[in-house]
């Protein structure tokens, strides 16, 4: 399924990490509904690849090397956004780092490497983006990528769940502050999506992915695709009316798992 070719049309969009799994996902979903891209992420020959693919879908988007632990660096892919194409109507934060392991085995700097990327990273992406945000005709829209393992506490992934919940609360008081300037602010929450780094680490590397398949009613691990189109639809005018909200993608994941009043052939 997809969106009209013009529901993003004039619309520019900034995508951190935007040069694979679910952030690649959402550029090419972009530059299909007619945005145009500006993709950010420390590995330039990869976000280079994503340009190039793009541009043979018949979509414009450029590359712009950043670590978004880095405020200045992240202020610059704004500045090149706006210098390119004379704006910035969407920011989408979707750069992360995470990785397993135990809380009492996690060293001070693991910690604080996910918290910098995961959090710090996001609220940078957010305050370097608010001036041009508050310009767009459209109403400006900050998307941020979270989890629902953020609120459920996530064993192994300690940094990446307090980073995940801290970035879910951020979301909710920059609704509140920039809803006046017309700037919508989300949280997309995916469940787990197959061949993605993400799911590779905290699943198949760890032996968990038919615990994790048999939690989810659908069946099945989503697709990026699955997380693109709810990023379609937030971000054009048919999301108008959408602010504060975290937008679950996953599958029904763990729903009447808990205490099962009839029984589900084949679970
Ligand atoms: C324990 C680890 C570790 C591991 C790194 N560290 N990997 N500790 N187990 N597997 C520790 C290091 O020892 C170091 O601490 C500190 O973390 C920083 O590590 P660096 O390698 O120096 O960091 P850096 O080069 O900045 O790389 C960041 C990174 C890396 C997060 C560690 O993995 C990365 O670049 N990741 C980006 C891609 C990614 O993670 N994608 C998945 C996103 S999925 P010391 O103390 O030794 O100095 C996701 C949610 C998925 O976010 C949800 C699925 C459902
Ligand atoms: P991924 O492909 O590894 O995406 C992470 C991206 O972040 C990469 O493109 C990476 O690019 C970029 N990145 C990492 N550190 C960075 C830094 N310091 N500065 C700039 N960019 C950085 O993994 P993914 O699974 O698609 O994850 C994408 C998002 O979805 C993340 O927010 C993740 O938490 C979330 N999520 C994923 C799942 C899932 O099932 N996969 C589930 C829930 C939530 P470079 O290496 O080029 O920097």
């Amino acid at each position: 399924m997809t969106f009209s070719k013009d529901a993003l049309a004039g619309r520019v969009a900034i995508i951190t990490g935007g040069g694979s799994g679910i952030g690649f996902g959402i550029a090419k979903a972009f530059a299909s509904a007619s945005a145009k891209l500006v993709l950010a992420s420390r590995n330039e020959e990869r976000l280079q690849g994503a340009v190039e693919e793009i541009t043979e879908m018949g979509g414009e988007a450029i590359a712009v090397q950043a670590d978004v632990r880095d405020y200045d660096s992240v202020a610059r892919v704004v500045q090149t956004a706006v210098e390119t194409y004379g704006g910035v109507d969407v920011m989408i934060a979707n750069a992360a780092g995470n990785f397993v392991v135990p809380a009492a085995d996690m060293s001070p700097n693991a910690w604080k490497t996910v918290i910098d990327i995961d959090l710090n990273g996001t609220f940078y992406c957010a305050r370097a983006a608010y001036p041009a945000l508050k310009e767009s005709e459209f109403g400006g829209r900050f998307i941020a990528i979270s989890t629902t393992r953020a609120l459920e506490g996530w064993p192994g992934c300690a940094h990446a769940g307090a980073a995940k919940a801290g970035i879910m609360s951020l979301i909710r008081t920059l609704t509140g502050e920039w809803g006046k300037d017309g700037i919508r602010c989300n949280t997309i929450a995916p469940g787990a999506i197959g061949d993605t780094e993400g799911v590779k680490r905290i699943y198949e590397d760890a032996g968990r992915k038919a615990n994790e398949l048999s939690s989810i009613p659908l069946g099945e691990f989503g697709k990026t695709t699955d997380i693109a189109n709810a990023a379609v639809f937030l971000c054009s005018d048919a999301g108008a009316y959408v602010a504060g909200a975290d937008l679950v993608v996953d599958g029904g994941r763990n729903r009447g798992r808990a205490s099962p009043i009839v029984s589900v052939p084949g679970k």
